[in-house]
């Protein structure tokens, strides 16, 4: 279980003023849960899933894994970014491999736990190429291949689809509900894509933006693997854009001036659209 508490992160600024960035953040993370922080731009999610990951700390408030708090990044904590952060000069195979040198795993044992993990994310027919030569849907499943060859307990993904197309996002997605039901793995997931946060999750963690602080805490009971939101989950979509609409709107209102309207911008209200993955 991580237990979330009290976290506070102030950056100070150019000027030398504080940004209050995250405030009062309290939830906890069951085991084996899959768990998505949703909200617009700027709100902190990165930031926090940072200091989940032990890569940046706390003004105030802790983080506790099995009820030891943390204080860096560990092996029992794997996480995978928007842009895949592998080694363009080392083939799939061996950037995978190269996680697992640091870990406490047997020499004979790495080339055999790399391939297996390639295999799972179908990669297999490109173990040997480099990253230049995969399309950014297979270097994402590349670097989802090497956080999970590492066995942590828990992975944190920020926005690990961001930056890929449609299709490809849609059959990761897909792809990722899988590997979740199989591995039991606890995974907290960081998107703007209300879509995508329903499609995914047991429990969806709205947050709003000036300071990021959470909104509301959705839960999605739906049987997966969830292909499409149809129903009950598209309703939920639309509960889930009234929340953070108030809060899209403080930020267009920021950016835009008196010239933002919501009811008449270009959010995308049909529900066939991908709602939300312009926040
Ligand atoms: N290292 C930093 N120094 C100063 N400000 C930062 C730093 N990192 C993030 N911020 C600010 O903190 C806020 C939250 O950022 P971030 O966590 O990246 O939001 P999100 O991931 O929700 O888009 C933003 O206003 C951003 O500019
Ligand atoms: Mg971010």
């Amino acid at each position: 279980m991580i237990t979330i508490k009290n976290i506070h992160k102030k950056f100070r600024q150019k000027d030398g003023s504080d940004l209050t960035v995250l405030k009062n953040i309290n939830f906890k993370i069951q085991e084996g849960e899959f768990i998505s922080l949703l909200g617009p731009s700027g709100c902190g999610k990165s930031t926090l899933l940072n200091i989940i990951a032990g890569l940046e700390s706390t003004s105030s408030g802790k983080i506790l894994v099995e009820n030891k708090e943390i204080n860096g990044p560990g092996s029992d904590r794997g996480v995978v970014f928007q842009e895949a952060a592998l080694f363009p000069w080392l083939s799939v195979l061996d950037n995978v491999k190269f996680g697992l040198k640091n870990a406490n795993i047997k020499e004979n044992q790495i080339e055999k736990q790399a391939l297996k993990y390639i295999s799972k994310v179908h990669l297999s027919k490109f173990q040997d190429s480099y990253p230049h030569q995969l399309s950014g849907g297979m270097r994402q499943r590349a670097a989802i291949a090497r956080a999970l060859a590492m066995n942590p307990k828990i992975l944190l993904m920020d926005e690990p689809f961001g930056a890929l197309d449609e299709q490809t996002r849609m059959m990761l997605q897909y792809e990722l509900q899988k590997i979740w039901l199989e591995s039991k793995k606890t995974i907290l997931f960081v998107t703007h894509n209300i879509r995508e946060a329903v499609q995914l999750s047991d429990r969806i963690v709205v947050f709003g933006t000036q300071p990021g602080r959470i909104k509301e805490i959705f839960e999605v009971k739906a049987a997966r693997p969830r292909k499409e939101n149809k129903g009950y989950l598209l309703e939920l979509e639309n509960r889930i854009l009234a929340v953070l609409k108030e809060e899209i709107e403080k930020v267009m209102k920021e950016e835009m001036g008196d010239a933002y309207n919501f009811e008449e911008g270009s959010l995308p209200w049909d529900p066939n659209r991908n709602m939300g993955s312009h926040i």
